[in-house]
């Protein structure tokens, strides 16, 4: 059979990236830490509370148990060879008595590993008792984002502002399938604004510490319109902005898709001022592309996303593709087509990209389905570099086995399987595979 199996595959050396490549892992801390009794409650504690929202009826209060298990866990990263590791500091364990002491320790055993400390700032887990409707969450964020780098900064280089606001935003205050469970349709969209001034904010924070290397990690993916019908061109080309443009354009352009700005509450033109801070680099999460198209008369459910019928589109299935265990379709070249796209968009007002989450869920330890499609995405992401993409690092998403949100424990992410019930860890085939693409790349 003629195949180009002699060049491509999880068989074949991967091709050589380029020097100073930054190869990392990522986690969340809502997703990993548990210890819940050790800090203040967030939304997501409420949220998993309240009966039927989470898929097997769990709670992250014990997760993987992080915090008392980090010197396990960073002993795996050591052994895995990443030059660094990508976590988020949970805002309500920063505001709770000795919270900070926790990332203190974390960080020293990381910088004693030589894994290089990427901290998110914000990672869906907001103390209970704030709302990203109220503007004063954006300056309060920043005030704890300089307690965090006051106390940090002088062993942590690079930052993360936010992560996923496009997510948090719809998911969470649109739709109420994630934390707070707000199912405000259009009427959150001052979720976003007050998450991108307090994104502004803190990046003029970090600065304010001397931080440099200053990013966000937002999640992208081609919108595929699901016919050439106008009607779904013009669904696509609306999610498309949801998803790609909404945050994007201010991060990068200081301005908001056509029409939007007027939506937002404020005085815009002032507050793009300060979220369009040049940033040293911008992360990208990508999983795959969304097909989408006109609204359909029952709303849509695909991948784990309900969208009702008053939403101007749907999504659909994407046909022809191998589909991880949450269903998500496998396309590699989705990446390939994202950063091009990206670069072509935003030209020289794009910095540097890094891709800050790619990974999928599958059962098992021998994960060769994982291999394949983190195998199939390193590729992809080389021919992006190929056509000239300045592209400078990689993530896999994630370390561990985790609590995935609204599915509770029931999808594996991770490089590392969890035994939830005895807390083992046990690296899985991916682990040693991406170990090994690790030394080869050195
Ligand atoms: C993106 C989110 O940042 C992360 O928290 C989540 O677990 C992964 N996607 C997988 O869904």
């Amino acid at each position: 059979m003629a195949t180009d199996a002699g060049t491509t595959g999880p068989g074949t050396p991967l091709p050589r990236f380029p020097d100073g490549f930054l190869w990392g892992v990522s986690t969340s801390a809502h997703q990993i830490e548990g210890a819940a009794g050790e800090r203040e409650p967030s939304v997501w504690d409420a949220f998993a509370a309240e009966p039927g929202r989470i898929k097997d009826g769990s709670t992250a209060a014990v997760a993987c148990d992080h915090v008392h298990r980090h010197r396990e866990d960073v002993a795996l990263l050591a052994g895995l060879g990443v030059d660094a590791y990508r976590f988020s500091v949970s805002w309500p364990r920063a505001g709770s008595p000795g919270g900070l002491d926790f990332y203190d320790r974390l960080v020293d055993d990381l910088c004693a590993a030589g894994v290089r400390p990427v901290p998110t700032l914000f990672h869906w887990d907001l103390p209970a008792r704030l709302d990203w409707r109220e503007r004063d969450t954006a300056a309060r964020f920043a005030q704890y984002v300089s307690t965090v780098a006051e106390r940090l900064g002088d062993r942590v280089t690079q930052w993360i502002t936010l992560n996923e606001p496009a997510e948090h935003t719809l998911l969470g205050h649109a739709l109420g399938v994630h934390a707070p469970g707000e199912r405000l349709l259009f009427d959150a969209l001052p979720v976003a604004h007050h998450q991108l001034l307090a994104h502004g904010l803190a990046v003029r924070a970090l600065r304010a510490a001397g931080a440099r290397h200053i990013g966000v990690a937002n999640s992208h993916g081609p919108t595929w319109p699901a016919s050439r019908a106008e009607a779904d061109v013009a669904a696509a080309d609306f999610y498309d902005m949801l998803l790609n443009r909404l945050f994007a354009d201010p991060l990068l352009l200081g301005a908001y898709p056509a029409g939007l700005g007027e939506l937002m509450p404020g005085d815009v033109e002032a507050d793009l001022r300060i979220i369009a801070e040049p940033l040293d680099w911008y992360g990208i999460n990508y999983y795959a592309p969304a097909c989408v198209g006109a609204p359909q008369e029952n709303g849509s459910d695909v991948g784990g996303v309900s969208v009702p019928a008053e939403l101007p589109f749907s999504l659909r299935e994407i046909e022809g593709y191998p589909v991880t265990d949450f269903g998500w379709p496998v396309v590699p070249e989705g990446l390939t087509e994202l950063l091009t796209g990206f670069r072509d968009r935003y030209g020289d007002r794009l910095p540097p990209i890094v891709v800050t989450e790619n990974g999928c869920s599958y059962e098992g330890l021998d994960d060769q389905a994982r291999i394949a499609y983190l195998d199939g995405h390193l590729r992809a992401l080389h021919r992006a570099l190929a056509a000239g993409v300045d592209v400078r690092g990689y993530f896999v998403w994630s370390l561990l086995d985790n609590w995935e949100w609204a599915e509770g424990y029931t999808r594996r992410f991770g490089l590392v399987h969890v035994d939830y019930a005895t807390q083992r860890r046990t690296p899985k085939a991916s682990y040693a595979w991406f170990q090994e693409v690790l030394r080869a790349q050195r």
